[in-house]
């Protein structure tokens, strides 16, 4: 089997507008494309079954760190060998709202999961690596009022703003350190602005990812993101 399609994914604090743009792509992304070529998704939950981790995930129920981080990887385990793997082995192009940059910015700099434990973990599960990562970055306060005007927030956004302010450090390190594969968006502005601005990304790697694939014709995608995981382990 070969990874034909692009898998781009979406990240970013709460309250950053993932979904708003998710969609935006999606919409721009068909029309240049056609029908059927693309495959909106999200985590936790985008796939059937799902929903029941992203209630438990996101309900009031009471869990460890540990707990909750391996309910997150159950959860992208069955979203990548129901929906992302097929769908880019077809050829389509996935845009997946939040993957494995949460689980790091969340799990490991917000709860403060060491990443020597986290890279054993994804390492085993061998997930798929996105071929571009749009970080939607937004000054916490911006992203917080945004939330209160949507109404009751989830066990998540409702975190103090300590652990809101360790997930956007990790962010902005992760881009940091992943500059190939991570852009990094200014989702201040309107969201017209925005939405032109990851369309441009999305425009700026293009060429790259396509001839990064035209030369490894057959090559299936099952990469880790342990490029991450190593250069953290190295300056820890
Ligand atoms: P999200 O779907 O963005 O919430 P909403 O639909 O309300 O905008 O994400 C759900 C929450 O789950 C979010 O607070 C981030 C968190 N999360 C993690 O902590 N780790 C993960 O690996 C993932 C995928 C999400």
């Amino acid at each position: 089997m070969t990874d034909k399609g692009v898998f781009i994914t979406l990240e970013g604090i709460d309250g950053c507008g993932k979904s708003t743009q998710a969609e935006l792509l999606c919409a721009w992304l068909s029309n240049k494309l056609g029908e059927g070529k693309v495959l909106r998704t999200f985590e936790p939950g985008g796939w059937s079954g799902g929903e029941h981790l992203r209630i438990l995930l996101l309900g009031k129920s009471i869990f460890t760190s540990r707990t909750e981080l391996l309910l997150f990887l159950a959860d992208r385990s069955g979203h990548i060998d129901t929906e992302i793997s097929p769908a880019l082995r077809k050829g389509q192009w996935v845009v997946c709202e939040r993957y494995t940059d949460s689980t790091l910015a969340y799990q490991s700099w917000g709860r403060g999961i060491s990443f020597e434990e986290m890279s054993v973990l994804l390492n085993w599960c061998r997930f798929p690596a996105p071929d571009l990562t749009i970080l939607l970055e937004i000054d916490e306060e911006t992203a917080k009022s945004r939330l209160k005007r949507r109404g009751k927030l989830d066990r998540i956004e409702d975190m103090e703003d300590d652990f809101i302010a360790r997930v956007a450090w990790g962010y902005k390190e992760l881009a940091e350190r992943n500059p190939d594969r991570i852009i990094v968006v200014n989702a201040a502005p309107d969201i017209e602005q925005v939405a032109k601005n990851v369309r441009e990304a999305v425009e700026k790697r293009l060429s790259n990812i396509l001839s990064a694939k035209n030369k490894k014709p057959g090559k299936t995608r099952v990469q880790p993101q342990d490029k991450v995981l190593l250069v953290r382990k190295e300056q820890a």
